[in-house]
Parts: structure tokens; C-alpha cells; sequence
């Protein structure tokens, strides 16, 4: 299922938010039932996991909650370009040792997505107790151009989550970015296969 179709086949009045490895979704229903008219979509590769942060979603009547069992990097790919309010990120799997250092979700490729994919104005959150992923995630940002780092307070349900909670105690790093609209220097910066993509169109192919 698509970004666009799940926009398509869920109404709502506001904007949409994506969830980038929800977990057992305690973050997503709480920041949905205090945003009823926005549409919260969560993306979870454990099934076990997406069945409890859907039956949560339901169990709290909230009906603008969809969780979607898939992986993030296959389905930011297809996401509409600038049609979403703002992705979350909130801990995801650190990969502490160097060699597995490439798994990282927050990586160069991912970040052009996620860029491409939110609208002028559009934030993009993330949170993790490594101060190293910290870094990466700030250098990465900035390397791309496209965003502004902002001094946001972060969402507080974002420290509702289990990981948020196992982590209580720890620093924890927050990065807050907004993507820049196209008069704003940089603000131009697009992912060169979405640039392709507009191309052929263009062309008709
Ligand atoms: C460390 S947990 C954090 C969960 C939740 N965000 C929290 O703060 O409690 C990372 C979650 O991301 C999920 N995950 C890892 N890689 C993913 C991917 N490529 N796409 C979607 N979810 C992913 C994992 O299954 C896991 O539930």
C-alpha cells in the first residue's frame, strides 16, 4: 500500500505524518488521539509489533491511525513528492558496532527520500540516545542542503515510547529539521532520481 492510496482511502481534514519504525505504536496513538483531523501513518517491518500498535490505534478509537507493515526504505521511495506534514524518527535501531554502521536507517539515501518527500515547511524528527547517531543524523542534514535545523521542542509523545522509556536517564539527542521552500537558498535541492522521474515525464517516456 502507497502513501497515496492510504491518503486516498482514509479521509481526514488535516495534514499526514509518517511514523518511520513505530513499534508497538505507543508514540503514533498517542500523537494521533491529540490530532484527530491529521492522518498518522506508521511503518513497522515486525509484524508482532504492527498488531500491537494496531490494536492500540483501535482500542483508543482512532480512526486516523493506519500501520503499515513494510519496510521504510522501499516505501518512502514511493511516496508522492511534498505531500507529507512530517516524518518521525524516534530511536531507531543503532547499529552500535562499526561494521553494521551501514545499516543505519538515517543515511544519505533515506534523507533524500524523506526530503523529496515533505512539503515546503515540513519537519522532519529524530531521537536516539546515541550521540554518535546524533551526529551522523546532524551532518547528514546539513550535508544536504535542503533543510534547516530548527530549535523546536519535540513533539512530547515522543517520549511516551517503550524506547523512550527504556532510555529514561540517558541524554537523549533531539534533531528537529524543516525542510526548505524553493526561494530559500538551497531550498531547490532535490533527489537526483526524483529529478530524473520529473524529467522523463516531461518528455512523455
Ligand atoms: C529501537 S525500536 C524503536 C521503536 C519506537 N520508535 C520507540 O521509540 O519505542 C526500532 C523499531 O524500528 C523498526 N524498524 C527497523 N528497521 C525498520 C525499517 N527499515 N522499516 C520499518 N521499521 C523498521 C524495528 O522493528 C523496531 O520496532
Amino acid at each position: 500500500m502507497t502513501l497515496g492510496e492510504i491518503v486516498r482511502d482514509y479521509p481526514h481534514s488535516g495534514g499526514v505524518e509518517v511514523e518511520i519504525g513505530c513499534g508497538n505504536g505507543h508514540f503514533i496513538a498517542e500523537y494521533a488521539a491529540h490530532r484527530l483531523d491529521t492522518l498518522l501513518v506508521g511503518l513497522e517491518i515486525k509484524d508482532k509489533r504492527c498488531r500491537k500498535a494496531r490494536e492500540k490505534a483501535e482500542r483508543h478509537g482512532l480512526g486516523n491511525v493506519v500501520i503499515v507493515h513494510e519496510s521504510a526504505e522501499g516505501f518512502i521511495r514511493d511516496i508522492e513528492a511534498g505531500t507529507v506534514d512530517a516524518f518521525h524518527l524516534y530511536f531507531p535501531d543503532p547499529w552500535p558496532k562499526s561494521r553494521h554502521r551501514k545499516r543505519r536507517f538515517f543515511a544519505m539515501d533515506n534523507l533524500r527520500w524523506l526530503h523529496d518527500g515533505l512539503r515546503p515547511g515540513g519537519r522532519l524528527w529524530f531521537a536516539t540516545d546515541y550521540f554518535d547517531y546524533y551526529v551522523q543524523a546532524k551532518v547528514l542534514v546539513l550535508a544536504h542542503g535542503g533543510f534547516r535545523l530548527a530549535d523546536l521542542a519535540a513533539p512530547w509523545e515522543a517520549c511516551t515510547s517503550i524506547y523512550s522509556r527504556r532510555f529514561a536517564g540517558s541524554r537523549i539527542h533531539f534533531l528537529a529539521a524543516v525542510r526548505r521552500s524553493a526561494d530559500e537558498p538551497g531550498g531547490e535541492v532535490q533527489h537526483q532520481e526524483q529529478v530524473d522521474r520529473d524529467r522523463e515525464a516531461d518528455q512523455g517516456c
